[in-house]
């Protein structure tokens, strides 16, 4: 099974975070995920673009830039500048969606469509052929430590036929509740690269992502 994990630095320690970056990468990670919440899509606030380019000069690695923020067409630009290579914005928080999808590839970064737990894969349908990722959000999204939505399960698999019946194949990402107990399924049902803020950056990073990559061997 083949599949990529993208540690969300919500849960790393802040005081160190170039340390901690140091240590995702030389265990083996080949992307973060940074989630940028506004306290009014989601309730809590995080890290902005200031600090994601700070950290653009540590490291090598993919930056997944989420944004959790209403009206994201306004931070686009800013995401790109402080070093994003994937922005994925909120299908939730947009009205025009294939505009704000053209307005993250005129950057240069590739475009990544989130969906809540409850929203539907419908409103993906005229929209996939467009992107380079989807992300399917398995816990209600603002805080790490969350547990993983067992009805998602059903939802990752669908979303993987929808893409097949759809003749497209953008990167499925979840992101919310992933352990070690439950990437082996995530993966088998389709999802291309899981998120995990907690299962990796609690206790010895080194030894966590290890456990995931031989999942995925
Ligand atoms: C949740 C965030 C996640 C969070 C995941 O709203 O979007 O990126 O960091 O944390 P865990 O893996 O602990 O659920």
């Amino acid at each position: 099974m083949t599949g990529i994990i993208a540690p969300s630095i919500l849960s790393a320690d802040f005081k160190c975070l170039e340390k901690q970056l140091k240590e995702i990468e030389h265990a083996g990670a080949r992307r973060i995920h940074i989630d940028v919440m506004d306290g009014v899509f989601v309730p809590n606030l995080s890290i902005g673009f200031p600090v994601i380019k700070a950290i653009r000069s540590c490291t090598d690695m993919e930056f997944d830039v989420h944004l959790m923020i209403e009206n994201p067409e306004r931070f686009i630009e800013s995401a790109a500048l402080a070093g994003a290579d994937f922005i994925t914005v909120h299908q939730e928080t947009c009205r025009h969606i294939l505009r704000i999808i053209s307005q993250i590839k005129e950057t240069g970064c590739k475009a990544g469509v989130a969906l809540n737990p409850s929203t539907s894969l419908e409103t993906l349908k005229y929209v996939i052929q467009y992107t380079d990722q989807i992300l399917l959000m398995t816990v209600n999204p603002g805080f790490g430590g969350q547990q993983f939505i067992t009805g998602m399960m059903k939802k990752i698999s669908d979303c993987k036929k929808l893409f097949r019946d759809m003749g497209y194949s953008p990167l499925l990402e979840l992101n919310g509740g992933i352990t070690t107990e439950n990437a082996l399924e995530c993966i088998q049902n389709g999802a291309d690269i899981l998120v995990a803020g907690s299962s990796v950056f609690q206790g010895n990073i080194k030894d966590n992502i290890k456990q995931f990559q031989q999942i995925f061997i």
